[in-house]
């Protein structure tokens, strides 16, 4: 049962593992398995609202907000309306401009972070459509909002959100697809091979656990460390981001989550040969800009960690230590690169002897402000 650790130490680590599942029941009766095409009842039942938005406003906190980083660039590439990504306790006292052409997508995996909902209320106020991606059945925010579709992970019980991310970020592949399908925007090769990628997902998932022995021992390398830095380009600087909110969580080990183009402004100062840095360097349409700044690092000595793509022979050469992970299509990208930065950090926590399940000071629905 999804309520009990099943012989796994840790519920977190039950939910990593479980994540090839969850992505089959989030796609179920979604992705038809004949036709292989995205039905969203949310989408055919808002058909005209959601076809008419001007712009998207995601609002969400913490892991979720990841999840809307990726949510943004997924949308925008398929279906050319604009996104904008917001933390939602900014969004909530700024005065934001949005009016009845706005659709606001509140992502949660509990349905009753207090910002979120606030949120959602001001939007509703203002005249926008809110559609809501929960995990939570019946919960605040799916009562509150006029459409929604559940990302069906089951209970998450540990505090550091893993298969609700994935969830998440499945939900809003399929709705891009779907939203992109209906505007004409997409020719139908690049939506079955991504549809047919998409159903590959939890397969490759399966490929990357299979390391985890492999990245339980990396782990032990880097219990020394008090800092850390996770860099990613495209579709992968959000998975950076999550990868390095999974380490402060649960290890506190400070970690900072950058768009790789961007350290040469600031976070460069801080790389010695006591610094480990994680780099998402598949080979996907940014792989020569990561190649450099790969050689970046290693000229000031960090200590790389690089995930690659098994057929990969130069960054194998340049970084210190390798994670490889199967190729898939760069959009999809961030459901397979996610799952080793959650079992990084889930390794090094354990390794310091630290509560994975219910790190300090933090908690698993925020309902105060
Ligand atoms: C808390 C949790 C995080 C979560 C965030 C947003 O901080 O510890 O794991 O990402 O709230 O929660 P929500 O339920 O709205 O996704």
């Amino acid at each position: 049962g999804r309520l009990e650790k099943d012989g796994y130490p840790h519920f977190m680590l039950k939910e990593i593992f479980e994540q090839p599942e969850c992505i089959n029941d989030c796609m179920r009766g979604r992705v038809n398995k004949e036709t292989h095409e995205v039905q969203l009842s949310a989408i055919s039942e808002h058909k005209e609202r959601l076809l008419g938005a001007r712009r998207f406003i995601i609002v969400a906190c913490g892991t979720s907000w990841h999840a809307g980083l990726i949510g943004k660039q997924l949308i925008e590439t398929f279906c050319r309306i604009p996104v904008e990504v917001e933390y939602a306790s900014e969004f909530r006292y700024r005065n934001p401009v949005i009016d009845n052409g706005d659709v606001v997508i509140a992502l949660s995996q509990s349905g009753e972070t207090a910002d979120t909902l606030a949120a959602i209320e001001l939007a509703k106020e203002k005249g926008a459509f809110v559609y809501g991606i929960c995990n939570v059945v019946g919960s605040s925010i799916p009562r509150n909002t006029d459409t929604g579709s559940y990302i069906h992970v089951g209970p998450e019980i540990g505090v550091a959100s893993t298969k609700a991310f994935t969830g998440q970020v499945t939900v809003l592949t399929l709705f891009a697809l779907a939203l992109s399908k209906e505007k004409q925007l997409i020719n139908d090769t690049t939506y079955r091979c991504i549809i047919d990628e998409l159903e590959q997902i939890p397969e490759k998932i399966k490929e990357v656990l299979k390391q985890n022995q492999n990245i339980a021992e990396l782990s032990r390398i880097f219990t020394y460390a008090h800092n850390f830095i996770y860099l990613g380009r495209g579709y992968s600087y959000p998975v950076a981001l999550e990868g390095a909110l999974k380490l402060k969580e649960i290890s506190y080990i400070h970690a900072e989550g950058y768009p790789a183009a961007e350290m040469k402004h600031g976070p460069i100062a801080l790389i010695d040969t006591e610094m480990p840095v994680v780099v998402i360097a598949t080979q996907n349409a940014m792989y020569e800009k990561i190649i450099s700044n790969i050689q970046e690092i290693k000229a000031r000595k960090g200590h790389i960690i690089a995930l690659i793509n098994p057929n990969d022979t130069i960054i194998s050469k340049l970084a210190d230590e390798c994670i490889e992970i199967p190729e898939t299509l760069e959009c999809l990208e961030p459901l397979i690169t996610t799952i080793p930065l959650q079992l990084l950090a889930y390794h090094i926590a354990v390794c310091k002897g630290k509560d994975v399940d219910q790190p300090r000071n933090l908690a698993k629905s925020v309902t105060v402000e």
